[in-house]
């Protein structure tokens, strides 16, 4: 079998190479394989072709393009400011990438995170389009157009990506979201559940209040402060759905005394289009409607529980 000149060359300068392994110790790295010269050249020559892969690899830029706002520099207008990621040196979400610009590039860029997993509810932000939280969004690896990160709609923005949610939290606070009870407990230690009343309360407890329903909703943009909102909606009905709880009827009638707090859903759904934990506020808000209108002011609400 004959070998082209290549085949000859890439022929001897392995064999030029593994011999430079078994003879010479110059580059030995690996003290556990002391001893076995092939393994230490089989690992030598993985770290240089890593080495060289890693060299070789073409940059992969993806540009981004981010809202930046500074209220302490009120003549600057807002502005979509381009970042350039180079994602083969990049985590794969988007809010690795955030963390990348921040590190490397531009530590002026604002925005909250803290648990990096989709548990905290602090990344949220428009992300081409989509409210989202950004460390359970991966990347668009589509380098041929830029990804868009913008606050989340309709709020004020104190800076750049961090917007105030001060009424977000008074309407979560105004729906009482702590267990209410008239009596003690049975055993004067702990409220029981049954498992099958604890079901009840899936889908709705995983809430992580990242309000990227509520700022999607546009009966939300247009009456921020007397409709409740999806988020804070979807907790009230969590409570209302408590097995353990007494204030069922009372927490129903808070909701629907004005024909705002409960009533201004449209029942558009972009709430549950857009929630990163693919929970169902349009549902929660739905079944709280059927629940008022099954039940007369003050009756005490039946199979609910
Ligand atoms: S279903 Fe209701 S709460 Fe959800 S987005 Fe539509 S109007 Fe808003
Ligand atoms: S319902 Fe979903 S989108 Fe709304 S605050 Fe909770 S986790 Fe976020
Ligand atoms: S950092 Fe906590 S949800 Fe994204």
């Amino acid at each position: 079998m004959g070998f082209s000149s290549s085949g000859k060359k890439w022929l001897s300068e392995g064999y030029k190479k593994m011999m430079g392994g078994l003879v010479n110790t110059k580059h030995k790295r690996f003290g556990i394989l002391d001893g076995h010269p092939v393994s230490q050249h089989h690992a030598q020559a993985a770290i240089e072709s890593q080495q060289s892969l890693k060299d070789n690899i073409k940059a992969l830029k993806k540009e981004f393009k981010i809202y930046r706002w500074n209220p302490d520099l009120p003549s600057q207008k807002p502005l979509l400011k381009s970042y350039y990621v180079d994602l083969a040196r990049c985590g794969p979400m988007v809010l690795d990438a955030l963390q990348k610009i921040k590190s490397e590039d531009d530590s002026t860029l604002s925005y909250r995170r803290s648990c990096r997993e989709g548990i905290c509810g602090s990344c949220s932000m428009n992300i081409d389009g989509t409210n989202t939280v950004a460390c359970l969004k991966p990347i668009d690896a589509d380098t041929s157009k830029p990804t868009y990160i913008t606050p989340l709609p309709h709020m004020f923005v104190i800076k750049d990506l961090v917007v105030d949610l001060t009424n977000f939290y008074n309407q979560y606070k105004s729906i009482e979201p702590w267990l209410k009870t008239k009596k003690p407990p049975p055993d004067g230690r702990e409220y029981r559940q049954t498992p099958s009343d604890r079901k009840k309360l899936d889908g709705l407890y995983e809430c992580i209040l990242c309000a990227c329903c509520s700022t999607s909703c546009p009966s939300y943009w247009w009456n921020p402060e007397e409709f409740d909102g999806p988020a804070a909606l979807l907790h009230a009905h969590r409570w209302i759905s408590d097995s353990r709880d007494d204030y069922t009827e009372e927490r129903l009638q808070a909701l629907t005394e004005n024909d705002k707090r409960l009533y201004r859903c449209r029942t558009i759904k972009n709430c549950t289009a857009t929630c990163p934990k693919s929970l169902n506020p349009a549902r929660a808000i739905r079944q709280m409607e059927a629940m008022k209108s099954k039940n007369p002011i003050s009756a005490r609400i039946a199979n609910t529980k």
